[in-house]
């Protein structure tokens, strides 16, 4: 399967996948990375990995309309089977999402704690476990169809931080496992339920 991988920012969930790419048996390749801005470490990864890059800033275009066209523009042109937002901080038109099939991470489960504050939120809210959330991305934040989640535990002296780098060990593994079962076995969504496998696309 042909992966092309959106990012914003340090690009650790990209580097997970790059790494399982690099055995074939894997079944999925990265064949781009795209993002929002320049200078990020997410695109110095995917050079390390002598995967293309490239790069669309809302600013360089005259409207969001232009920006959503040209960013399915760019990632079409590299036949993607599935889009990956890794950290990616833009939202995605529904005609993008209407054309690529693109999964999502969010670092609690969902329903739980959407949008841009989800270990922080989890963490003044008290709850004893969190997690991390797959799914695939729909015209909300946060809302979409799920793939997989994987919970984890939060400590007494938990801090923002060093409870979301727990919960992104989490998420790397689950987005590394998920991905490769849907490049090798295919996936069905219908309506809000998620199936994978049973070479379903
Ligand atoms: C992850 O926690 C993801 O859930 C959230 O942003 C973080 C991205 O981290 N949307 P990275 O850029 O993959 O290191």
């Amino acid at each position: 399967a042909r992966l092309v991988v959106l990012v914003s920012g340090s690009g650790t969930n990209l580097q997970a996948l790059l790494d399982a790419c690099a055995d074939p048996s894997y079944g999925a390749r990265v064949v781009a990375v795209g993002a929002d801005r320049d200078g990020i470490e997410g695109l110095v990864r995917a050079d390390r990995a002598g995967v293309p890059t490239f790069v669309a800033r809302v600013d360089d275009y005259t409207s969001r309309e232009h920006w959503d066209r040209a960013i399915a523009d760019k990632v079409g042109a590299f036949e993607p089977d599935l889009v990956v937002s890794a950290g990616f901080m833009k939202l995605l038109a529904p005609d993008f999402l209407a054309r690529f099939l693109t999964l999502n991470t969010h670092p609690a489960l969902c329903p739980a704690f959407p949008g841009m504050h989800g270990p922080r939120d989890a963490l003044e809210h008290g709850v004893k476990v969190t997690g991390a959330t797959l799914f695939v991305v729909d015209d909300g934040v946060d809302t979409g169809p799920i793939v997989a989640q994987v919970p984890v535990e939060v400590a007494e002296d938990d801090d923002v931080t060093s409870l979301h780098e727990r919960i992104k060990t989490a998420e790397r593994a689950m987005l590394v496992d998920s991905v490769g079962r849907i490049a090798r076995e295919g996936i069905a969504v219908e309506g809000r339920r998620v199936r994978i496998g049973a070479g379903a696309r």
